[in-house]
């Protein structure tokens, strides 16, 4: 069965004290048992932020990583590095990867790959701009990427993916896909696992919503069917609203587990 998860993304914020400040908070608070919890911050905070939560049950993402293995890559982070500091999880193919450091599709089926070989889960991000969507092929556009970038891996290897779709339109600007809008489009990209693998893996896999997502929003959009849960920047940093998107599936379900 799917599993429901919130990742917060931190992307290039909080240094070590904030880092510090924000884990004093987190550690306070009770998590749900029925959602996984994770969050992302720097790659010079993961270490830290692993050691501190080890009693926790908080998951510790890495942003980024490089596809090869070892090498002459200055500046560069590999799987096994990550995994050396206690990170199993890793964001590959965010829009701001995609777009400011020039990630293409074959670069990220090759970190899909690194990351599948050494034992990582991926979340994979996939999403439209709102060019694509004004000219109606943002469905088009999101079947490419996945297939492009996913549909290379077996079977098996979909135990460790979790797609994250996140319309750049509603990134970081306060304007979130309706609820309908991202049930829609969950609804296809589980449609297209299904036509290009299997009923089963389609229905296992966790499809998150990113993009604006806030404690006043969050609620009505994991209450759609296809919506497993989200990928969250701006309200990820604090404590309190990012524990308030955590908690949004009880209000949704309406029982605490
Ligand atoms: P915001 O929640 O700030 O819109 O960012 C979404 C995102 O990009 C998460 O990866």
């Amino acid at each position: 069965m799917r599993k429901k998860i919130v990742a917060g993304n931190w992307k290039m914020n909080n240094d070590l004290a904030e880092t510090e400040m924000f884990l004093v908070e987190l550690k306070k608070q009770v998590f749900p048992e029925n959602v996984v919890v994770m969050i992302a911050p720097s790659f010079t905070n993961l270490n830290h932020a692993f050691r501190s939560l080890r009693e926790h049950p908080v998951k510790i993402v890495a942003q980024n990583m490089h596809q090869s293995n070892e090498g002459a890559f200055t500046g560069e982070i590999s799987a096994k590095m990550l995994k050396s500091v206690g990170t199993n999880t890793v964001i590959i193919g965010h829009s701001e990867r995609r777009a400011y450091f020039k990630e293409d599709s074959a670069i990220l089926a090759d970190k899909v790959n690194t990351a599948l070989e050494n034992e990582m889960t991926a979340i994979f991000c996939i999403g439209e701009e709102l060019e694509d969507r004004k000219k109606e092929n943002h469905f088009q556009l999101i079947k490419t990427q996945l297939s492009e970038g996913l549909f290379h891996i077996s079977d098996a290897a979909w135990e460790n993916i979790i797609i994250a779709y996140e319309p750049v339109w509603a990134i970081g600007t306060g304007e979130t896909a309706s609820p309908k809008q991202a049930q829609e489009m969950h609804k296809f990209i589980r449609k297209t696992v299904a036509e290009n693998y299997t009923e089963e893996i389609a229905n296992n896999v966790s499809i998150l919503y990113g993009g604006s997502v806030k404690p006043d929003n969050a609620s009505e959009i994991f209450g759609q069917e296809d919506v497993d849960g989200g990928l969250i920047g701006g309200a990820s940093l604090k404590v309190n609203s990012f524990m308030e998107i955590v908690n949004a599936f009880e209000k949704e379900t309406g029982n605490r587990t």
